[in-house]
């Protein structure tokens, strides 16, 4: 936890936390099938949890900002209000061992909802990191990733653990389903550009499509993982080389193999097509598809590529950088 993530105020006994967001680079889809999988912190949009104290008796109240509900932890509401008492409750008995508590939890998010950006990851993350800070405990990034994964168990079915991980040690991240997470190194700094094409999209039923298909044609689409998988690797190699024109070919052939896999959408493709003509090294479509957001890989001499994505059907643009690694890389303990 970096100081920028935590705030308290001991006077007024509140206790905030923020998490950020994340885009897949190379594997998602084919990470669900055991290939590895980089994904990237988006660390300048962030959703932030604040914990506040209650009257006794007033129990634990959780207030989504963003979505203009609030609700107790045993209430019946909506999927996103039950994600949300899921993460409440598991943290709390983590945390301290019982949900007896009068707290309230106000929640907001400044991640574009269901656009394969990681908002519900993050938002979790926050309630984690605020919960911990309110009681004064000090979980690791692994815990915390760990107590996510059950949240996005409930969201996404069968989930990798790609997002939690990436978002509780917000770092690149190389990631294979049950293994250690490994940090990679980055040779140089490259721009990204992440485009919205307004459509939400459910992760969900994404995975569960490419698992139907994947059913009926289990040899083709192995093959189709397994060349995901070695670009991936290459992709790693390129990322710690810092070869921004490596890195976008192999953004471009990803595209292909995700289009293979029929998670694309006409308006992915669009924005897709847009960025390249534009200028971009590369650009794909990121996260679960169907809609959500494209990644491209933006050349620093080229800023006109946000511009023009906006002008051609774009909702929103946001940028990213990752900056060139100073330490070595290392392996992370058990519990991603
Ligand atoms: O949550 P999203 O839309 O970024 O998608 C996650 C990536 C998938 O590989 C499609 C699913 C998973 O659990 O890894």
């Amino acid at each position: 936890m970096t100081i920028e993530n935590v705030a308290q105020d001991r006077d007024s006994t509140f206790s905030e936390a923020s998490a950020g967001g994340k885009v897949i680079l190379v594997g998602e889809h084919a990470v669900v099938y055991g290939a590895p999988a980089i994904a990237i912190p988006v660390s300048n949009l962030r959703a932030t949890a604040r914990v506040t104290n209650l009257l006794p008796g007033q129990g634990v109240v959780i207030e989504a900002t963003d979505l203009g509900t609030e609700f107790s932890l045993e209430e019946a509401a909506s999927p996103e209000a039950l994600a949300l008492q899921t993460t409440v409750r598991n943290a709390l008995v983590y945390l301290t061992g019982n949900t007896d508590h009068d707290v309230r939890i106000e929640v907001r998010s400044k991640i574009p909802l269901a656009r394969g950006m990681g908002s519900g990851t993050a938002v979790a993350t926050a309630i984690v990191r605020a919960l911990a800070r309110h009681f004064i405990r000090q979980p690791s990034p692994a815990e915390i990733s760990a107590l996510v994964f059950e949240t996005e168990r409930l969201l996404h079915g069968t989930p990798s653990g790609v997002d939690n991980t990436v978002v509780a040690h917000e770092r690149p991240v190389y990631f294979v389903k049950g293994r250690p997470p490994e940090f990679i190194r980055i040779g140089g700094a490259l721009n990204f550009l992440i485009a919205d094409t307004g459509t939400m999209a459910r992760t969900r039923d994404a995975v569960l499509d490419v698992q139907r298909r994947w059913r009926l044609e289990r040899a083709r689409y192995e093959g189709i993982f397994s060349r995901i998988g070695k670009l991936v690797e290459e992709a790693r190699e390129a990322l710690a080389g810092g070869d921004a024109e490596r890195l976008g070919c192999l953004m471009n052939e990803n595209h292909d193999l995700l289009q293979e896999i029929q998670v694309s959408s006409p308006s992915l493709d669009h924005l897709v097509s847009v960025a390249r003509d534009a200028g971009a090294v590369g650009a794909k479509l990121t996260g679960g598809g169907y809609g959500g957001v494209i990644l491209a890989l933006a050349r620093e001499e080229r800023p006109e590529v946000a511009e023009t994505l906006l002008q051609n059907g774009a909702l929103a643009v946001y940028s990213t950088t990752l900056q060139p690694s100073k330490v070595a890389p290392r392996l992370e303990g058990r519990g991603g």
